[in-house]
């Protein structure tokens, strides 16, 4: 393990105003996104809306990585350049989703484990290979019935967290590390917290159990936040108070970054949440995003599938981008939106 390079790399992808494009759908999620614009998904059409937004001028002031999907790391541009060596051309770093999706957890009705352990570490070597510089792998904790998550729910996700992040790292990639906490549901914020508290402590628990370099990976976490059913909404500042007690109390200082998944939130919402915390001055590492649906919702809607809209795709998406800087430096505020 090159600890100054996993370094390296880990606080080059939060550097001041820049956060994470998450353009890793699988297959089976893009195909959900593209039915909301009518179209179809085909091994060229997702190429061509990667293309899309990895080729949108000024992207590289404000995302300082990408994460792709193994089928996008092996893409190309139009003219034949790879996409990793288009991002990493433009400064921006290359990632991959390495996690093989969320299943029920035998014999525990309810919780839900992640898998795609077995022969990772031959996969991370081809990845990094192929251009890759760091990893991310998602947990998935659903807040339902009560008694969900069950304790044993959290700590299989927890464990199956850390041995990925040691097999990154072991490999020379940056582990972004993904406990999710679902918005969905009619839970209220302070069940939210209360679960939030929970895996963190059980994910900073594993990993370090794994000898895991916190210096060297990347926190994803959810917001603590309402459910979406929930009747009772949180304020932005309830949000942005509640989500930093807990990552204060949960997240060692040596962690470089937390990025936050956006998680359902409306693409301003998301900005204005990560605004709120980094208005409330410096933390132990930096506040940044990694966001999915929070960056491309408005791309997809400017796109709509059709190549004349292409511009106005890319202008979509880095008119997100910057907002979103602007919230990493707490100036970010919500006229700026029809600006
Ligand atoms: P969202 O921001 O859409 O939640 O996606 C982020 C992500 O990478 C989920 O794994």
């Amino acid at each position: 393990m090159n600890i100054a390079e996993l370094s390296s790399v880990a606080n080059a992808i939060v550097a001041r105003q820049k956060g994470v494009l998450a353009a890793d759908e699988s297959n089976p999620t893009i195909k959900k996104r593209f039915e909301s614009i009518q179209t179809e998904s085909t091994e060229e059409s997702r190429r061509r809306y990667r293309e899309i937004l990895f080729t949108a001028d000024g992207i590289e002031r404000y995302i300082g990585g990408v994460i792709l999907f193994d089928e996008t790391l092996r893409q190309s541009t139009r003219q034949g350049i790879p996409f990793p060596t288009l991002l990493s051309s433009r400064g921006i770093i290359p990632g991959i989703k390495v996690d093989k999706g969320a299943k029920a957890l035998a014999l525990c009705a309810g919780d839900k484990v992640t898998e795609g352990l077995d022969g990772l570490r031959e996969r991370l070597e081809e990845y990094r290979q192929l251009g890759a510089q760091f990893a991310k792998w998602r947990a998935v904790i659903d807040i339902s019935a009560t008694g969900i998550p069950s304790a044993f729910g959290i700590r299989a996700n927890a464990h199956a967290l850390a041995r990925y992040a040691a097999l990154c790292q072991e490999a020379g990639l940056v582990p972004i590390v993904e406990p999710e906490v679902l918005m969905e549901g009619a839970h209220d914020i302070e069940r939210c917290e209360a679960v939030t508290a929970q895996a963190l402590e059980a994910v900073f628990a594993e990993l370090n159990a794994h000898h895991v370099l916190f210096e060297g990976m990347l926190l994803k976490p959810n917001m603590v936040i309402a459910g979406m059913k929930c009747a009772r909404q949180a304020s932005v500042q309830e949000v942005a108070d509640a989500t930093l007690r807990c990552l204060r109390r949960y997240v060692p200082a040596a962690v470089p970054g937390i990025v936050f998944l956006s998680g359902g939130q409306r693409a301003e919402d998301a900005t204005d949440h990560l605004n709120a915390m980094n208005a409330m001055g410096p933390q132990p590492w930096q506040l940044s995003f990694s966001y999915g649906r929070a960056l491309q919702a408005p791309v997809l809607a400017a796109w709509q599938g059709q190549e004349s809209n292409a511009a106005a795709a890319q202008h979509a998406l880095l008119a997100r981008c910057r907002l979103n800087g602007l919230a990493r430096d707490g100036t970010y505020a919500r006229n700026m939106e029809a600006a």
